[in-house]
């Protein structure tokens, strides 16, 4: 296998502790710094977008984030480092039919790497595999599916009670919780979080979309920072349903705006990889924002 290069780091703003990554992922990415809060997990999100923003493509077969970077080895490596930092992965239901044999580990989106993911999750003192959390409002979700039936990592499924309803006890692998926190509707990404800390002691939540579930946590102010993977790719759209921006659902400006604050930005061949937090707030200077 060819090594792979260093990232380039362009801004690196990021505040809190180096994480002790092993060496071979150490000098491919450099230091990873990652805030710890005290009596709340940092939540942070991980999205990859076309030059157009487009972060899904929305054909069968090709509505995997992996053909928005063309399955780019720096960012499977990027999203090995949050899987294997984090102690819970959570996706919409959607993402999880758009890609229905995935499991949300280091591993299992950048293989080759998969003996230091192990050991960086050892030297954090998780275990082997970070909780894979899918959201559903209806329950329509196949649990023969692999993430469920193989017992390979520790699930939990947040839905309301008529989803949980569609998804009968005793079709329930052992590895498989899950939990209903109102009778019917969407679920906040506050009730999503919380029901993870009933799950889990989770220090790191790791949200990788897809842009519904994304724009509940915006909306609610749930999201700490998020890693932006900009890949040379104009994709074009027809239909903004079909081929949505990291948002969908739900629109903030002008009237509540979210703005970002720059935390890093890296650089792999022609892809930027940056991280923006949403702490505090961040308005451009008026000069910046002055009307066309
Ligand atoms: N480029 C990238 O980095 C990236 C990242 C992630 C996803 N994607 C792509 O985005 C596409 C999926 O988009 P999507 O808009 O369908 O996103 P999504 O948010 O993953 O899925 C929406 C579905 O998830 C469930 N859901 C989300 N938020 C919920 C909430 N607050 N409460 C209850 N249920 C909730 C609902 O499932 P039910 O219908 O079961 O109720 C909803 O219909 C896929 O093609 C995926 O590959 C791309």
């Amino acid at each position: 296998m060819k090594p792979l290069s260093a990232f380039e780091t362009l801004v690196d703003r990021a505040r809190g502790q180096t994480l002790d990554l092993p060496p071979a992922l150490a000098r491919i990415y450099g230091p990873l710094r990652m805030p710890g809060l005290a009596g709340r997990p940092y939540v942070v999100g991980n999205v990859a977008a076309t030059l157009d923003g487009v972060v899904a493509l929305g054909r069968t077969g090709t509505s995997g984030g992996g053909d928005i970077t063309g399955f780019e080895p720096h960012d499977r490596l990027l999203m090995g480092l949050l899987r294997a930092s984090a102690d819970a992965v959570v996706v919409g239901a959607g993402t999880f039919r758009a890609v229905p044999r995935h499991v949300w580990t280091a591993e299992h989106v950048d293989p080759s790497r998969a003996r230091s993911y192990q050991e960086f999750r050892r030297r954090l003192g998780k275990p082997p595999s970070p909780l894979n959390v899918v959201v559903t409002a209806s329950g329509n979700v196949d649990l023969r599916l692999p993430l469920f039936s193989s017992g390979e990592v520790p699930v939990l499924i947040v839905t309301n009670r008529a989803g949980a309803r569609r998804l009968p006890r005793e079709t329930w692998p052992s590895t498989v919780r899950v939990v209903s926190t109102r009778p019917a509707g969407r679920i906040t990404a506050a009730a999503v979080l919380r029901s993870i800390g009933s799950a889990t002691s989770a220090g790191l939540i790791l949200v990788e979309g897809g842009p519904q579930l994304l724009g509940d946590f915006f909306a609610e102010k749930r999201l700490d920072e998020l890693f932006l993977t900009l890949a040379p790719q104009i994709a074009g759209r027809r239909d903004p349903l079909a081929r949505p921006g990291l948002v969908a659902g739900r629109t903030f400006a002008p009237e509540r705006p979210v703005w970002g604050t720059l935390a890093g930005i890296r650089r792999a061949d022609n892809l930027l990889f940056l991280r923006y937090t949403f702490g505090s707030p961040a308005r451009p200077r008026a000069s910046v924002v002055a009307p066309h």
